[in-house]
């Protein structure tokens, strides 16, 4: 297949172009270069917000193209310009682009929020809307039976660049004191899912040379946060004992829900988000989406992360003072 990638030099996009490449498949990889694209992909340099910008890859003829963008603007532009000469479009949209989150193993029916009109977002808080706009624009080019959408769930795995996919596994691996207690809230039907970078890079490409069209969920599997807890720990060879603390507990020291600096990363206190982590997957796995269990993604990031360094040290969790402050004022709470 002749494959153009709008992306590659980042995290996913850099993984799609690798498996692609390691199937046999031409790759070429349109970007800015803020980083090399993988060896082996013919690089194109261009900014999307340029109006030419696709006017190179335009005078090609592509069997598909995967495009990982998140600003409207760069897709409408795009679409328009590929949508002469390429079969299929790809397009990496997000789990966020759903309107509601409430209901556990919602399907591709679940609707979306309303499409962002402007080409630009003006902060991430509008990245779900703008998600739905790109979405939009690929469906209205394409049509239904040129388009795959795949919307993933939280992706994780070596090299996460935000560092949160990795928190727990990592915190086990390196406890923040003697006692070897490891901070954890106390949500033990919380649903949380991790898809492997390496599994969805594969899904993406799958699609991308098959003939599955419409809307795939892409997540990993669903495990209650404190499964997750225990293969950390299992991952990490750690001895930890988790000390669990009641949500509104630690919401009253201000540690924060997700991710982010002071979080505990996974934590979602509302009740009307468990769903955002346990979507169906039915139809990506009929297409093709295998996945690797949980414990292989932490084994692999903790080494990732031993060999390369956290990418974002003080970007998500707790910092080891944090922590132990927190764990001293827990033990001392009268309960
Ligand atoms: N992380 C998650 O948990 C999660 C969950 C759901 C969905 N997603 C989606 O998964 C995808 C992740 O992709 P990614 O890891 O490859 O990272 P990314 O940061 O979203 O990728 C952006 C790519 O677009 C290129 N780019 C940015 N601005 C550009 C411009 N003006 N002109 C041309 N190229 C431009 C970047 O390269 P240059 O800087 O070199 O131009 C880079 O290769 C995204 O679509 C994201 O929304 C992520």
């Amino acid at each position: 297949m002749n494959l153009l990638l709008l992306g590659g030099t980042a995290w996913l996009g850099h993984a799609v172009a690798k498996a692609a490449i390691g199937e046999g498949h031409d790759v070429t990889c349109l970007a800015r270069g803020s980083a090399p694209a993988p060896e082996g992909a013919r690089f194109v340099r261009a900014d999307r917000d340029a109006d030419d910008a696709l006017h190179e890859v335009s005078e090609e003829r592509w069997d598909a193209v995967v495009d990982l963008a998140s600003e409207p603007g760069r897709v409408r532009r795009a679409v328009r310009a590929l949508e002469p000469v390429a079969a299929k479009y790809v397009f990496v949209s997000s789990c966020s682009a759903y309107a509601s989150h409430a209901t556990i193993g919602a399907d591709e029916s679940t609707e979306l929020l309303p499409a962002l009109e402007a080409d630009a977002m003006a902060s991430m808080e509008q990245y779900g809307e703008a998600k739905a706009a790109c979405e939009q624009a690929v469906r209205h080019a394409f049509g239904e039976r040129r388009a795959a959408i795949v919307r993933p769930g939280l992706i994780g795995g070596p090299g996460d660049p935000t560092g949160r996919t990795s928190y727990w596994v990592r915190r086990f691996a390196a406890p923040s004191n003697e006692e070897a207690q490891v901070l954890a809230p106390d949500t033990p039907e919380l649903p949380t899912a991790i898809i492997d970078v390496r599994d969805l890079a594969d899904f993406i490409v799958a699609l991308a040379a098959g003939s599955a069209t419409g809307a795939f969920n892409a997540l990993g599997d669903a495990h209650p946060l404190p499964a997750h807890l225990d293969s950390a720990r299992a991952a990490a060879g750690s001895p930890a004992e988790i000390v669990a603390a009641p949500e509104a507990w630690l919401q009253d020291r201000e540690v924060a829900q997700w991710m982010g600096p002071r979080s505990l990363p996974l934590w979602i206190a509302a009740r009307d988000w468990y769903g955002m982590n346990a979507r169906s997957t039915e139809r990506a796995r009929a297409a093709g989406l295998t996945l690797r269990p949980l414990g292989e993604t932490l084994t692999d990031s903790l080494r990732h992360e031993l060999e390369h360094g956290i990418p974002n040290p003080h970007g998500a969790g707790l910092t080891d003072a944090e922590e132990r402050e927190l764990l001293a004022d827990f033990a001392n709470a009268k309960w």
